[in-house]
C-alpha cells in the first residue's frame, strides 16, 4: 500500500514531561493508539528516530526504545535502506476497530444512550442531494455545460502560464476583494464592446465562476424569506443558491419572449429581486424580446427590484448577430450582471465576474471579504494576457464555428433517429439545445435509463422550481465531435424507441 505525506508531518502524541509514565512508554501508547484509531493508517512512513526526537525535544533513547517495542509487535515495519513504516499487514480486529459502534442502530441503544439528535440548518437540506441528480454525474454525450475543450489552445496557455508561475512578492499576498485591477480593465472593455454592457473597471468584481456570483448576490441584497423571481423553467444553480438563501422562490413562467413579466406581477407584485437569463434562458434557449426586456426594466425601476442578468453564454450565437444585454438598457442602475469563463474558456478555471452598480460597490467588497476575500490572483493575470493578447478572440471565433458545426450535427442525428416525433427547441446559441419528449415520458425515467446507456441526459422537470409543465432533456453538444453525437442519438434512441430502435 503507498501514501503520499511526508513522514515529517508528525502525528499527534500526547507528552507530558512531568508524568510518572515513562517518555517511551507515552510514545508507545501515543503511536499505538494513533495506529489502533486509524489516524495512521497501514504503509504510511514514519519519521526517523533522530528526527522525531528532534522534533519533540527529548533525547533518542526513548524514542528508540518505543520504536522497538512497536516493530516487536508487529505495529511497524522496518524496509532496510528506507525506514520505518505503520505495518502493511495489521491484525483485521485492529484496521476495523470502529465498525462495531459505527453498526449500532439507534433501536438497539436505550434512549438514555441514543445519541442526540445532529441538526442541520433547513436551508442546507432544501437543495437536493447529489445521489438525487445522478444525471449530474458523468462525461459522456450530452453532459452539459459543455465547451469545446478539445479546441482549448493548451501549448499558448502553458506558454501564459509559465509565463505567471514565478510570481513577485505583492502577488503572495492578501488582495482587495474586487480583483486583479488588469483583468478588471480588460473585462470593462470586453464587456463595453462586445455585449453593450454600461460599465467602468472600478463596478466589476471577478469572482470564482458565476456560481460564487449567485451566491454572494442573494447575501447582499436578500433578508430571510424575502420573494424573488426565479424563471419556471429556470437554471438549477440559481434555484439551488436561492434555497441555501432562504428566499422565498416565486417561479415564473417564461414563453416564447421570456420571461412574462405580467405573469410574474400578477404573482408577486413586490418581489426583492428577479433571476434572469435574458440573451439565451436556461434550458428552453429563448432570447428575451425587446419588449419585455423595456416591461422588466421599467417595471423593476419604478418599484425599486433588483435584477440580475446571468450571461452564461452570450458569446455563443449562430443565426444572427450578438444580442446586446439587458444590463445595457438599465437606466435606473437596477442591474447586476453577471459573466463566467465557464463556457468560453473551461469550467475548472473557475473565473467569472459581476458588474455591479456602483453604489452596490462597497457592499459587494465587505461581503466577499467575509466569504473567501478574493480569487487566486494567479489565474486572473493569465486570463487577463490571454485576452490582451488576442488569444480569446482568436478562441471565440474557432469555438464558435464548431460549436455550429456540432449543432448541426446533434440535431440533424436527432432527425434522423426521431424525425417529428422529438421537437428540438433552442438551438440558436449556446452549447445545449432542449428535445421535448412526446407524451406519455418521463424525462427523469428516460434520464436515468439512458444513463444505463451511457449517455447523460439532464431532464427538463429537474429545471422546475414549481410543478413540470412539460417533459424533455436538455442535450449539451459543445464538447463532443460530430460521430460521439451521433453515436449518443443512438443509444437515446435505444432508449426512446427511434425510427432505427
Ligand atoms: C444558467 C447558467 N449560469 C451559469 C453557469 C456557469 O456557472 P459557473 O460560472 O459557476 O461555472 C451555467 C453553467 O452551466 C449555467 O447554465
Amino acid at each position: 500500500m503507498s501514501t503520499t505525506l511526508p513522514p515529517g508531518i508528525l502525528p499527534v502524541v500526547p507528552l507530558d514531561r512531568k508524568s510518572r509514565k515513562p517518555l517511551y512508554k507515552q510514545l508507545y501508547d501515543g503511536y499505538r493508539n494513533a495506529i489502533v484509531e486509524r489516524r495512521l493508517r497501514a504503509g504510511q512512513r514514519l519519521p526517523s528516530t533522530r528526527s522525531l526526537a528532534d522534533e519533540l525535544q527529548i533525547s533518542r533513547i526513548p524514542v528508540l526504545n518505543a520504536f522497538e517495542q512497536l516493530q516487536a509487535e508487529g505495529y511497524f515495519e522496518c524496509r532496510v535502506g528506507v525506514g520505518t513504516f505503520v505495518a502493511s499487514s495489521l491484525p483485521d480486529a485492529l484496521s476495523r476497530p470502529a465498525r462495531q459502534a459505527r453498526q449500532a442502530t439507534p433501536a438497539s441503544l436505550s434512549a438514555a444512550t441514543r445519541p442526540a439528535p445532529r441538526i442541520l440548518a433547513k436551508r442546507s437540506v432544501a437543495a437536493p442531494p447529489p445521489a438525487a441528480w445522478p444525471w449530474l454525474e458523468g462525461f459522456e454525450p450530452f453532459h452539459c455545460p459543455s465547451p469545446p475543450l478539445d479546441h482549448f489552445p493548451l501549448k499558448v496557455w502553458s506558454r501564459l502560464v509559465a509565463r505567471h508561475a514565478r510570481p513577485d512578492g505583492r502577488d503572495l499576498q492578501y488582495h482587495f476583494p474586487m480583483g486583479l485591477t488588469e483583468l478588471r480593465e480588460t473585462v470593462a472593455e470586453y464587456l463595453r464592446t462586445s455585449r453593450a454592457v454600461r460599465c467602468e473597471a472600478d463596478q466589476i468584481m471577478i469572482v470564482s465562476g458565476s456560481q460564487q456570483a449567485l451566491d454572494l448576490t442573494t447575501r447582499v441584497l436578500l433578508d430571510d424569506r424575502s420573494p424573488v423571481w426565479v424563471e419556471d423553467p429556470g437554471y438549477f444553480g440559481t434555484h439551488h443558491a436561492l434555497r441555501l438563501a432562504g428566499a422565498r422562490i416565486v417561479p415564473v413562467p417564461v414563453d416564447d419572449e421570456g420571461l412574462d413579466v405580467d405573469a410574474g406581477i400578477a404573482l408577486c407584485p413586490r418581489p426583492r429581486a428577479v433571476f434572469v437569463t435574458p440573451s439565451h434562458q436556461l434550458p428552453l434557449g429563448v432570447t428575451m424580446s425587446a419588449s419585455r426586456r423595456l416591461r422588466l426594466l421599467e417595471w423593476a425601476d419604478a418599484r425599486g427590484v433588483w435584477i440580475i442578468e446571468d450571461d452564461y453564454d452570450g458569446e455563443y450565437r449562430y443565426g444572427n448577430l450578438p444580442i446586446a444585454s439587458l444590463q445595457g438598457l438599465d437606466r435606473g442602475s437596477r442591474v447586476i450582471y453577471i459573466g463566467t469563463f465557464t463556457k468560453c474558456l473551461f469550467p475548472s478555471l473557475r473565473l467569472g465576474y459581476v458588474v455591479l452598480p456602483r453604489d452596490l460597490v462597497p457592499s459587494f467588497a465587505t461581503t466577499r471579504r467575509a466569504m473567501d476575500m478574493f480569487s487566486p490572483l494567479f489565474f486572473q493575470r493569465v486570463v487577463a494576457d490571454f485576452i490582451r493578447e488576442g488569444y480569446f478572440e482568436q478562441h471565440l471565433r474557432r469555438t464558435r464555428l464548431v460549436c455550429r458545426e456540432r449543432r448541426e450535427a446533434l440535431v440533424a442525428a436527432l432527425d434522423h433517429e426521431f424525425g417529428s416525433s422529438l421537437r428540438v427547441t433552442g438551438d440558436e446559441a449556446g452549447m445545449f439545445l432542449l428535445t421535448l419528449l412526446p407524451p406519455g415520458h418521463r424525462d427523469r425515467d428516460v434520464a436515468m435509463r439512458a444513463a444505463g446507456h451511457g449517455v447523460r441526459t439532464f431532464p427538463l422537470s429537474a429545471c422546475y422550481a414549481g410543478r413540470a409543465r412539460q417533459q424533455g432533456l436538455v442535450l449539451g453538444y459543445g464538447g463532443y465531435r460530430p460521430a460521439q453525437l451521433e453515436d449518443g442519438v443512438r443509444r437515446l434512441g435505444a432508449v426512446l424507441g427511434g425510427n432505427r430502435s
